[in-house]
């Protein structure tokens, strides 16, 4: 009745952006990102226990956060068809909760699989990838290493919505992801607001939802090659195609500042100069960099140069995994 999973966060190459289906987290368009290593979120589930708890990162988790976590034990309960009692979970992570890379993907993950083996269920990546997507979009894709595809599916009920890996993390082993953390600060509209504002009254929206699922298959093609520098042109461009698409939201959404267009001037310098670095950009102002293993010095120099105040550096990741040291 207790399990202990540690899951990875992971960064979209092409960004999943807008529900089609907001109760059950069912996407407009597929996305496909790669698992991000060796960050990690670790959480304990266990069944039984005197009363509903949720601890996260240190504080217990009250409102919406704590009914998110217990909502989705609810989807575990209804999975094993018996009465598991009340839930206590405790998850850690040991990354910046600012670095912009939202702890909620692993932090869903790692508690979809660790929920079901709690409750005895058996091993089922798409069943955990359907499950953690109920909790957080993105946190589907962190059930598996490597490079996974959120195929959007066409059901209503969302049961073929899930991630499937297309390439393990040894697959280009020595590709990089630098994460350049230029601000701190809580983002001022978080990504289920934004994605929602954009759905609503951008323009653009429509074409944004063609484009990115285009865009899947290509970078699948392009990971397949291991080639960086098609990969990192289409990275940049689907960003800018997301942003672009918020931008134009009513309110506008612009998740960039100062600091965001100065990098990424850098960046295009540095290009000219032969360093191999391409930029990705979620819902806030921390870019991401990809490169490769020769040049990841050289990207964190770059952040640096441009006012990182940190800098994470990631290599790919694997699956989410069922540890036998508990938390509690
Ligand atoms: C920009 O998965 O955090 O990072 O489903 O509402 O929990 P919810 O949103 P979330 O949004 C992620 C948006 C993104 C792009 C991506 O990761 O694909």
């Amino acid at each position: 009745m207790k399990a202990t999973v540690r899951a990875h966060p992971n960064i979209a190459l092409v960004k999943y952006w807008g529900k089609r289906d907001e109760a059950l987290i069912l996407p407009h368009q597929s996305s496909l990102s790669l698992t991000l290593a060796p960050i990690h979120v670790t959480t304990t589930v266990e069944f039984g226990a005197p009363s509903d708890t949720v601890e996260l990162h240190g504080h217990v988790a009250r409102g919406s956060e704590r009914d998110r976590v217990l909502r989705l034990l609810d989807a575990v309960r209804v999975q094993a068809g018996r009465d598991l009692g009340p839930a206590k979970v405790v998850s850690r992570g040991d990354f910046p909760m600012a670095a912009g890379l939202a702890s909620s993907a692993a932090g869903f993950a790692a508690l979809a699989v660790a929920g079901r083996a709690a409750a005895g269920l058996p091993a089922d990546t798409r069943a955990s990838s359907i499950l953690a997507r109920r909790g957080s979009g993105s946190a589907c894709r962190s059930v598996q290493g490597g490079f996974c595809e959120w195929q959007r599916g066409e059901r209503a009920d969302g049961e073929d919505s899930y991630a499937v890996q297309r390439f393990d993390a040894g697959h280009w082993a020595d590709l990089r992801m630098v994460v350049a953390i230029l601000d701190r600060g809580e983002k001022e509209v978080k990504s289920r607001d934004g994605m929602k504002g954009t759905v609503e009254t951008s323009p653009y929206y429509p074409a944004w939802v063609k484009d990115a699922e285009a865009e899947v298959p290509r970078a699948r093609e392009l990971i397949a090659k291991r080639d960086l520098e098609a990969l990192g042109e289409l990275c940049e461009r689907n960003a800018w195609r997301m942003h672009a698409t918020s931008l134009a939201a009513d309110p506008p959404l612009c998740y960039l500042n100062a600091s965001t267009l100065g990098l990424i001037q850098h960046l295009r310098e540095q290009r000219k100069k032969g360093v191999p670095v391409w930029f990705t950009l979620d819902a806030g102002p921390n870019p991401v960099l990809l490169t490769d293993a020769a040049h990841e010095i050289a990207a964190e120099a770059l952040a640096r140069a441009c006012g990182a105040v940190d800098v994470v550096r990631c290599v790919p990741g694997g699956d989410a995994t069922l540890l036998s040291e508990h938390l509690f």
